[in-house]
């Protein structure tokens, strides 16, 4: 569905400015009670937000979506109508699709063909007047709302999109080789739907050969997130901490690090309790204390 174009431009319609009449320095559109509501910093979500059709669907075809009421909850929390969310790891478009849900503008990164095709169908994307660059589709509603996905490496961030022209970055990274790890060691063997990899491609993180490679290539790509976040703007990382071949692997503590020397200020730390998408085992009894880490994930909110 994703054509190649040779024509060589950033995206024409950014940046985007809000359209709702919040106070200037207000950072969403929430209520207050919606507000207080996200101030506890332990999100959940209930069987019905997480069952929405588009999450099964997109589940058959990907080993890792996050749940629309996820992306939902964050792009509400940290924009205001008319923003412009990017996710430079965007799998079947979550983001995209929970963006046009609450009115925002969108973009995605994403390496795989067979993801970025399914994205495109789903949310009707296609060639037209903006996709100026290669391997890109696109969307405007009649409110004049823009979805945009690019079928890419998202190291090439910044020959698509202008310094200083998004308004929050929410992406969920793979968790470098986590998928193709023997089940047994992916401590996650009550996920049904995690049991494939990505791809084969070298691009790809989740391939990256040594956790040095993998924090590298992370750095780079987030450098560039830096510079084409707007001031005092958000990012937001969903990530989870693993056990790999015994040994634990802290991917939370690495991007806090990698942020860190860009600069970058951790704000706040919020945790996803998953727990409802698991039954508790009895693995290790009673030899052994190892907590299941695959019950919660961590939002970490990085500000420019
Ligand atoms: C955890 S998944 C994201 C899923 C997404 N949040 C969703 O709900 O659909 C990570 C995605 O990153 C993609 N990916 C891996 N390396 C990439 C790269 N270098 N550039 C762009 N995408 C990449 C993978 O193909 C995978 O779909």
């Amino acid at each position: 569905m994703i054509k190649n174009n040779l024509a060589n431009k950033l995206i024409q319609w950014l940046p985007t400015m809000r359209s709702c009449n919040c106070p200037k320095n207000a950072i969403n559109c929430l209520s207050a009670k919606a507000w207080l509501r996200n101030q506890v910093p332990i999100w959940w979500f209930n069987k019905k937000e997480l069952n929405i059709r588009y999450d099964m669907i997109s589940r058959q075809h990907h080993p890792a979506i996050f749940p629309t009421a996820l992306a939902k909850r964050v792009i509400e929390n940290y924009t205001h109508q008319n923003d412009t969310v990017l996710d430079v790891f965007s799998g079947m478009g979550t983001t995209l699709y929970a963006a046009r849900l609450t009115k925002r503008n969108a973009i995605g990164f994403e390496l795989n063909k067979k993801f970025a095709d399914l994205t495109c169908q789903r949310l009707k994307l296609k060639n037209d007047k903006y996709c100026s660059k290669p391997n890109s589709a696109h969307n405007q509603n009649k409110s004049g709302l823009h979805l945009q996905l690019i079928n890419t490496d998202s190291r090439e961030l910044l020959d698509y999109i202008a310094p200083e022209s998004i308004d929050c970055v929410f992406t969920s990274p793979p968790y470098w080789d986590l998928l193709n790890q023997a089940p047994s060691q992916r401590n996650l063997k009550h996920q049904q739907y995690l049991k494939n990899n990505y791809s084969d491609d070298v691009k790809d993180l989740s391939n990256d050969p040594t956790l040095d490679a993998f924090t590298k290539n992370i750095k780079d790509i987030f450098a560039k997130v830096y510079n084409i976040l707007k001031p005092q703007r958000t990012c937001i990382i969903n990530t989870g901490d693993y056990r790999r071949k015994g040994k634990y692997i802290s991917l939370s503590s690495h991007y806090i690090s990698i942020l860190s020397e860009l600069n970058v200020e951790l704000k706040n730390v919020i945790i996803w309790d998953r727990r409802q998408e698991y039954e508790i085992g009895i693995f290790s009894y009673p030899r052994n204390f190892i907590v299941n880490n695959g019950m919660f994930e961590y939002l970490l909110e990085f500000q420019k």
